[in-house]
């Protein structure tokens, strides 16, 4: 057989197989590959550029009739959806005297407050939320929004619809009438109930997720800096896990937070790890090195770091920088998924 045949044979087979629905194996590039191959790449969203268009919203879509959420979504440039592969972030804004009606949603939320002041009800308890102040909407938890302040209210949305959705587990229902939910407990009860490091003795929580609804900026700011101040690393900076304080968990399920401060004019030791991580930026002003490339970043911005991407922060002089983030390394841990490195020479873990 000439080799003009065995190519016509070989094309004859390989539509074959594509007919069949099935692929061969050694023509599929990266299926062993040594290092993971992603789908998004680090970039950095500026206030700056995303808060005028944030506000021009306002002008476009009237919330309640047009839209229940005016919010903006942070696309990673190399995806069509998400921020990150399980990870979507964005901005969202309530003006004075506005409502969000309530509504619910097997994908879990968090909340970081940037500006303004106003409640998001979860599951019947008003929260009141200020600048820096964490906001947890778990799975299926009723929530709503309420803005009774002065000046229009933005926040940082963070949710794992990314992964929800690839799971084919996306489920959402609006609350009755479209209106805001009843209340059943008083202002930031959860955060009266349990924030003191206390649990009640003989009442138990079995939900997947934190009782907190709100961890807040003043105490944990105030939390973190302690800790750096007599425990963590003067010249690296420090960082804190946000946690359920009945499991000492993740706040939720898909979704762990941390609080991390780099002291003025320093930079943070280098990481990598398999989960990706969203940055916000709550104080201060700097840079992050990703993968060899420089990002700016100052207040308000958000950005995001793609699994298995070296990063180290930079914060400028004049004030120290601190960072929000939000990690799917929970989704990674149950199954042996979770690796991580902090440079130069510590091995890798994995669990
Ligand atoms: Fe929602």
């Amino acid at each position: 057989m000439t080799s003009n045949n065995s190519a016509e044979k070989n094309a004859d087979y390989y539509e074959r197989l594509k007919a069949a629905h099935v692929a061969a194996l050694w023509t599929i590039p990266g299926t062993l590959a040594a290092e993971p191959t992603l789908d998004e790449v680090p970039y950095v969203w500026h206030a700056t550029d995303v808060f005028p268009l944030l506000r021009e919203a306002i002008d476009v879509v009237d919330l309640g009739d047009e839209t229940d959420r005016r919010a903006l979504n942070a696309s990673n440039p190399k995806r069509i959806f998400g921020t990150s592969h399980n990870l979507v972030a964005g901005y969202q804004l309530v003006l004075p005297g506005e409502t969000a009606p309530a509504h619910r949603h097997s994908p879990s939320a968090i909340r970081l407050l940037l500006e303004g002041s106003g409640h998001t009800t979860v599951d019947g308890e008003p929260v009141f939320m200020e600048r820096g102040d964490l906001v947890l909407t778990p799975p299926y938890a009723w929530h709503d929004h309420r803005h009774e302040g002065t000046v229009p209210m933005i926040w940082l949305d963070g949710l794992d619809v990314p992964f929800v959705r690839g799971q084919h587990a996306q489920f959402a229902e609006e609350y009755e009438n479209g209106e805001l939910q009843a209340l059943n407990q008083g202002e930031d009860a959860s955060v009266a109930r349990y924030g003191a490091g206390m649990i009640p003795a003989e009442r138990e929580w079995t939900k997947s997720y934190s009782p907190l609804n709100k961890y807040p900026y003043k105490t944990s700011k105030a939390s973190l800096l302690n800790f750096h101040a007599s425990e963590g690393q003067p010249s690296t900076g420090s960082s804190m896990e946000y946690v359920n304080p009945i499991t000492g968990g993740p706040v939720i399920p898909t979704i762990t937070c941390f609080l991390t401060v780099v002291p003025e004019g320093q930079k943070s030791k280098a990481y990598r790890h398999t989960p990706s991580k969203v940055f916000c930026v709550l104080e201060g002003s700097g840079y992050s090195i990703i993968n060899g490339e420089r990002y700016d970043w100052e207040e308000n911005d958000f950005f995001v770091v793609p699994s298995w991407h070296w990063y180290e922060h930079h914060a400028n002089e004049g004030s120290d920088a601190i960072l929000f983030s939000m990690s799917d390394r929970p989704i990674y841990e149950p199954f042996g998924l979770l690796r991580e490195q902090v440079a130069p020479d510590a091995p890798v873990k994995a669990s």
